[in-house]
């Protein structure tokens, strides 16, 4: 088992993802409370992760010196490497220019930690993200990667197995940084990686019963893949103690209601209740088109639809969700994390004082193609955990302006044609998530002999192996020009469509 120290990056789970994916157990805990539990978790390596401060602050955040007195292997990242650094007697300054972005390094000699990259003079491709950097190394180290701005880029005292990069492995941008952190963990600290998913599913289902023990749990289920894959394990952890409340916005894709309803009562005879609220949430966001006021209001609505419902079951002490990482980071907000809040996902941030529900999460930790993996593991059919995420707030969001029931019908009509079109032409999987917008823009057409002058459909897809950052999916023309065809003859109401070629960052995947 792996220790990560978390120092507040944005891709600190990363780490703990790239370390599932090779077969190692791993936990994150935040710098200041590592002393606490570190007796009891016993590490067979550490990882140091990045983070945003400086070493230069006053009382900027460090590891325990203990850390270093453990006889375990450690690997220090960014501000890691950094703090590491500055407690074993190096010197961290601010750099004159901040490295940002994509760099070479230059292997300058042999270390585990790089084995199978290359020779000595090898240059590799990482992602660097950092301000300050160290200029004079603690005894015991030596210089075993240089980039043209550091000539510390990963260093290494191979006596007593301490090792610092500057640069982010952990990323998709860090194209072999998966295989440096299965150096440290495989080679260096000597672990196996014979963990799995049925190990995550065994570890899962036993906290579920330790938290929840005999109490009754309630379970949103919001018809996507997520909260499908909580309800199913936690289910299976404590059978019926679990009922699930389905709390129907109206804003799902085209069919997606009646089938959620089919599965979870026929198939899985999970107890289900089946509230149909939609027209609560249409009427809710009568007259809203500014999407952090619509998000909000969704929001709140579904705390309230629950709120009730709860009400009605007796003894219910806890609220469980499927919300997973990226979920989590994206709205972590000034409220004592360190990132922006880019919009508020109404699957996250608790509930109300008042409910008196206590969450339970066992995806918190996840990226989605883990929970689809721990989907299959729990017997879920491939094609329903393999389904393209999808927003808890629904087409609202992808229906800039004011969202009426006409044009949510719209949308799902085009939507339904647009993945359709997409299956059959066999890319569904191999695109991450596809989806249409219906844009309050209007322009002129002509069909037949007559003038139209309809609203503007968007379709998107984009790749990704995590939401966080996505490329927009470059499709063969005649795909899109069927759908696009398909959706102008078919749907009422669209008379134009286009195709969205933004990737993530700078924009995001949903529209709204
Ligand atoms: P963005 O639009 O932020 O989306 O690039 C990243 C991923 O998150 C999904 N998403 C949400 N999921 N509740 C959710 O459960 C939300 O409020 C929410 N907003 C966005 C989005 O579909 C994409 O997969």
């Amino acid at each position: 088992r792996v220790l990560i120290v978390d120092f507040g990056s944005q891709v600190t789970q990363l780490i703990a993802r790239r370390l599932r994916e090779s077969g190692v157990f791993c936990e994150i805990h935040p710098y200041d409370k590592v002393e606490t539990i570190l007796d009891e978790f016993a590490p067979k390596a550490i990882i140091l992760s990045g983070g945003p401060a400086s070493v230069h602050e006053a009382a900027s955040p460090a590891a325990p010196k203990r850390l270093f007195e453990l006889d375990v292997p450690v690997l220090g990242i960014c501000y890691g490497e950094q703090t590491m650094c500055a407690e074993l007697g190096g010197k961290v300054e601010p750099g004159t220019t901040r490295e940002f972005g994509r760099a070479e390094i230059e292997i300058v000699k042999e270390s585990p930690l790089l084995e199978g990259l290359g020779a000595l003079g090898h240059s590799e491709t990482v992602w660097m993200s950092h301000g300050d950097k160290v200029t004079a190394l603690p005894a015991g180290f030596e210089a075993v990667a240089v980039s043209e701005g550091s000539p510390f880029a990963v260093i290494a005292d191979e006596g007593r197995r301490f090792y610092g990069i500057q640069f982010h492995p952990e990323v998709a941008h860090t194209p072999r940084g998966a295989l440096i952190l299965r150096n440290f963990t495989h080679r260096i600290a000597g672990l196996k990686g014979d963990w799995t998913m049925k190990a995550f599913r065994d570890e899962a289902i036993a906290r579920i019963r330790e938290q929840v023990g005999e109490g009754k749990v309630i379970c949103g289920l919001s018809g996507g893949v997520d909260s499908s894959v909580a309800a199913v394990l936690i289910h299976e952890a404590i059978g019926d103690q679990l009922t699930c409340v389905f709390v129907d916005t109206g804003l799902l894709r085209h069919n997606e209601a009646e089938q959620v309803v089919t599965m979870f009562r026929d198939h899985y005879n999970i107890p289900l209740v089946h509230v149909d609220a939609s027209k609560d949430f249409l009427g809710a966001l009568a007259g809203v088109t500014d999407p952090e006021t619509k998000r909000k209001t969704i929001g709140r609505l579904f705390v309230e639809v629950f709120d009730r419902e709860a009400a009605k079951i007796e003894g219910a002490a806890f609220l469980a969700q499927g919300t997973l990482y990226p979920d989590v980071i994206e709205s972590v907000s000034a409220s004592g994390g360190p990132s922006a809040v880019i919009k508020s996902h109404h699957n996250v941030g608790g509930l109300p004082d008042y409910m008196k529900l206590k969450l339970v999460e066992p995806l918190r930790e996840l990226f989605k193609d883990e929970v689809r993996k721990l989907g299959v593991e729990l017997g879920l059919p491939p094609a329903f955990v393999g389904r393209h995420p999808f927003p808890g707030p629904g087409l609202a969001i992808r229906i800039p302006g004011e969202v009426s029931p006409e044009r949510v019908a719209v949308l799902q009509k085009a939507d339904a044609i647009y993945l359709e079109e997409i299956r059959k032409a066999g890319l569904y999987d191999s695109i991450w998530q596809a989806f249409a917008v219906l844009l309050p823009v209007r322009t002129v057409g002509v069909m037949g002999d007559a003038r139209t002058y309809d609203e503007v459909c968007a379709l998107r897809a984009v790749t990704s192996t995590d939401g966080m950052t996505a490329d927009f999916f470059e499709f063969p023309w005649e795909v899109l020009g069927r759908a696009a065809t398909r959706i102008i003859n078919e749907v009422k109401g669209i008379n134009r469509v286009v195709y969205d070629v933004t990737s993530k960052p700078p924009g995001t995947i949903e529209w709204e």
